[in-house]
């Protein structure tokens, strides 16, 4: 029964830690980087910082996955040449500020 216990918890904590996408990213780092290379075409579409871009009812970011792919999708088109760690600090930041992905 112990046993069953310790893996039932230990499944416990192996899905909390998915409860928090792009953990591994830093929004600090994140937020560095894309207001750097990411806002002037957000901005000229949306007005303003281009942050509804996000925000908007409509958006078409609907999981975490997405988030990750739009991200990296964006880093190739535009050229930004980030490393997965620098998308992955993105992703944290535009999780942690706008799309609160669980
Ligand atoms: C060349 C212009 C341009 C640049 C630069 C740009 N984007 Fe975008 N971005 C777009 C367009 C266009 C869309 C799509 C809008 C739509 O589908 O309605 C978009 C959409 C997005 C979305 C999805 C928004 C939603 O609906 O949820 C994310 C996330 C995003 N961009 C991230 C980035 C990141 C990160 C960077 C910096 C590497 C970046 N973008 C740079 C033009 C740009």
């Amino acid at each position: 029964m112990k046993i069953l216990t310790t893996l039932f918890c230990g499944a416990l904590l192996i899905s909390g830690a998915q409860a928090a996408p792009f953990a591994k990213g830093d929004p600090t780092i994140g937020k560095a980087l894309h207001d750097k290379a990411c806002i002037s075409c957000h901005a000229s579409m949306f007005g303003g910082d281009g942050s509804k871009i996000y925000t908007r009812a409509d958006r078409k970011t609907r999981t975490a996955q997405q988030l990750a792919a739009r991200i990296s999708g964006c880093n190739a088109n535009t050229g930004a040449g980030w490393f997965p760690e620098d998308e992955a600090h993105v992703a944290a930041y535009l999780n942690q500020q706008y799309y609160k992905f669980k």
